[in-house]
Parts: C-alpha cells; structure tokens; sequence
C-alpha cells in the first residue's frame, strides 16, 4: 500500500501473541477498502508478542510494532500508539479478538460525518456480551457503567468500552492530560472532554477471547475506583493520592483489630498491643500500596525489603508531623476534632509526597 492512512489502529498487547496474527489479518480484510496502519503497543510480554508483532511488520508494511521497555500499563500504552499515529483518525481496540473488527468502516464512517468520536458500545441497541462475562464481571460492568454514566452527566452507554475511534487532533489535545495508570482511558477522556465533542455510537457484540486471559482483575477494579473519586475532585486529587489515603482509611481498621485481638481479647498489654497493632498496619499498608497504589513501580525481593524499612522510616517521621501540626491547631483552636483531623491530613500528604520520591520512584 502507497497511499498515506486514513486509519490507524492502535493494539495494545500484553501476552497476545496467540491471538495478534489472527487479529491483524481479520482487521486488514475489513479494512480492506480503507487505506489504514496497524500499530501493536507491547510492555515486553514474556509471550514474546512483539517479536510476533515484528515478524508480521516484516512482510506486512502497514503493521509496525512499538516494544516498550520499563513501562507498564493500558492507559499509557493506547496514548503512545495514538501519538505514533500517522493517520488523522486513530482507533484503540483490544488485541484478543473480543472486539468485531467487522464495525470498524462504520465507525469510521461515523467520524467521516463529522463526530469527532465513535464508540462501539455493548450496551445499545444490538450490542452485547456474547457469554464473555462472569457474573461478578458483568455485575460489576453495570455498576462501574452507571456510575461513569452518572458522572459524566452524559448519555454514553458504555464509557467502560475498550474500543472506539477518535480524530487525532482530540487525541493530541487530551493525551497531556490523561492518565497514565489506569485501565479506562475512554472514561477518563470523556470526563475531561465533558460535552463539548459529539460521540456516535456503533453496537457490536463482545465475543469470548480467542486464547489467554483477561487482565482486568482486582487490582484495575481498585484503579477505578480511585480515578472516579480522582475525577470527582475535579483531578485536584491524583489517583496515587486517592488509593494512598483509601490504603490508609484501611490500614485504620487493621491497626484497631489488631489492638482489639491484643489487648481486649488476649489481655496482651496496651503498649505492646499498640506497638504490634502500629506495625501490622504499616506493613499491611505497605504492601497494599506496593500492590494497588504504586503498581507501576512495584518493588519486588531485596528492594522490597528495603522499601518496607524506608516505608517504617518515612511514617515515622509522619507520625512527627502529625502530632506536632496537630498540637499547634490545638494551641491556637482549642478543637481536638479539627486539630486531630488537621494532623492525620498532614501525615497522609507528607507519607504520600515523601514514600513516592523515595521508595516507589518512576522508571
Ligand atoms: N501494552 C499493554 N500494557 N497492553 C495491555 C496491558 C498493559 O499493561 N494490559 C492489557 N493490555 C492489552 C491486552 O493484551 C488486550 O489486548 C487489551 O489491552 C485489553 O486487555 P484485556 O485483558 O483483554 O481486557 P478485558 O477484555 O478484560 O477488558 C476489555 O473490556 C473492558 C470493558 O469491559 C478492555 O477493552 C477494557 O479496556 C474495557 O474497559
Ligand atoms: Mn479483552
């Protein structure tokens, strides 16, 4: 093919390598009347996908491969293929064959008529889960879905879809913004696009995988829940910040069960009880975030070790700063509420600037 792309598709991989060759060959034969690129964006799988990825690039020109090292992530691999995009319309969908590949010249067409956006969503008209869901999956698919509706105080029935289309133009505008570590960037780009841009909506029915496993577990659960209460404080509070504090909320009930088991069912004494209960909680909490929070830069062996030690360190010292702003407030207000709550704000914020400059750094 000689002529310059109308499309790019953008194929986020982790562990496809069963499935690229099949979906790079059903993509081409629908767009086989649609001058189009294909772009795989692989984190290194240890399925060796890229090196699938590249043997197909080798005989086939409009297929490339961008093999990223030391980055991780859904989110910030669809906004790298969209931003090495040489198309001026750019699509994102899943590489495992869930989604018809069929609807992309609507879609397309849908853009063509001047949307600056085109979602294929499960949730309209024809559209559908083709016995790809669990029943705790498809629960939960409706709740997310109802609230991110509810959020985005527009009618989009499926803002959780992993495959739509969009003008490049848009993509450059909000790719500054959005966030790197999440699973749900069509979301994320809705809220931060509120309604300013016209969406379509394509209906296409989401098969069962070809091979592999799906890799929204808990853990990107956990992230959406945090990029909602971010959304909801306008992004004033960063995702990290959010699931840091909700650790925290947590590592509360775990310090207060472990005292209770202590002390009030075993008579262990106060002190000890206390001091035990203080380092269960700073563990808990530290591997919780190690696992939720900073899951990008997750510590693992000897580093994890070592991050738990500088973890003990650096809550210390927010303890400090905790006790030392809160009898200031006290000094000067006379509320123990107020001044309380002052100084638990105050180590969540010191605990999470300092355990993320120190212990969980980026790259
Ligand atoms: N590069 C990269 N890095 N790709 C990833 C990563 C990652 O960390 N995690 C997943 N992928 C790729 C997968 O290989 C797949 O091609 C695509 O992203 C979607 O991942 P799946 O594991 O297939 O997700 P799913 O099918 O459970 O979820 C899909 O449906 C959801 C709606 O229910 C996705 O399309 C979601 O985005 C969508 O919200
Ligand atoms: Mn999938």
């Amino acid at each position: 093919m000689t002529e310059a792309p109308r499309l790019t598709v953008v194929l986020p991989t982790y562990n496809e390598a069963a499935n690229i060759p099949n979906v790079v060959e059903r993509i081409i034969a629908a767009l086989a009347d649609v001058p189009h690129e294909i772009i795989v964006v692989d984190d290194s799988s240890p399925d060796g996908t890229a090196a699938t990825a590249r043997a197909i690039a080798a005989r086939q020109r409009s297929v490339r491969c961008i093999k990223r090292v030391g980055r991780h992530g859904l989110s910030s691999a669809c906004v790298e293929g969209m931003m090495a995009a040489s198309a001026p319309i750019v699509a994102i969908m899943d590489a495992d064959g869930q989604h018809d590949e069929a609807i992309l010249p609507r879609m397309l067409e849908a853009i063509d008529n001047g949307n600056d956006m085109a979602i294929a969503t499960r949730y309209a008209q024809d559209g559908a889960v083709a016995d790809g869901f669990s029943k705790t999956r498809a629960w939960g698919s409706r709740i997310a879905t109802a609230m991110s509706r509810y959020m985005l105080g527009r009618d989009v029935s499926d803002p959780m879809s992993g495959y739509f289309m969009l003008k490049r133009d848009l993509a450059d505008r909000i790719a500054p913004e959005v966030s790197r570590d999440g699973f749900k960037i069509l979301f994320d780009i809705l809220s931060r696009v509120g309604t300013s841009i016209s969406v379509a909506e394509i209906p296409f029915s989401f098969r069962p995988r070809d091979h592999g496993e799906s890799k929204l577990g808990a853990l990107v659960a956990v992230q959406f829940l945090g990029l909602l209460l971010s959304r909801l404080s306008g992004g004033i509070l960063p995702i990290q910040f959010v699931l840091f504090s909700l650790v925290g909320a947590l590592g509360l009930v775990v310090h207060l069960t472990t005292l209770y088991v202590l002390n009030v069912a075993n008579n262990v004494p106060f002190v000890t009880s206390q001091i035990a209960a203080t380092l269960v909680a700073m563990t808990t909490n530290f591997l919780l975030n190690n696992v939720f929070t900073y899951s990008a830069q997750r510590l693992k062996g000897w580093r994890l070790l070592a991050g738990l030690i500088g973890f003990y360190a650096v809550c210390s010292i927010g303890a400090l700063a905790n006790v030392g702003v809160a009898a200031w407030l006290f000094a000067y207000s006379a509320q123990p509420l107020l001044a309380g709550f002052a100084g638990a704000v105050m180590s969540a914020v010191f605990n999470y600037a300092v355990s993320k400059a120190a212990i969980w750094r980026d790259g």
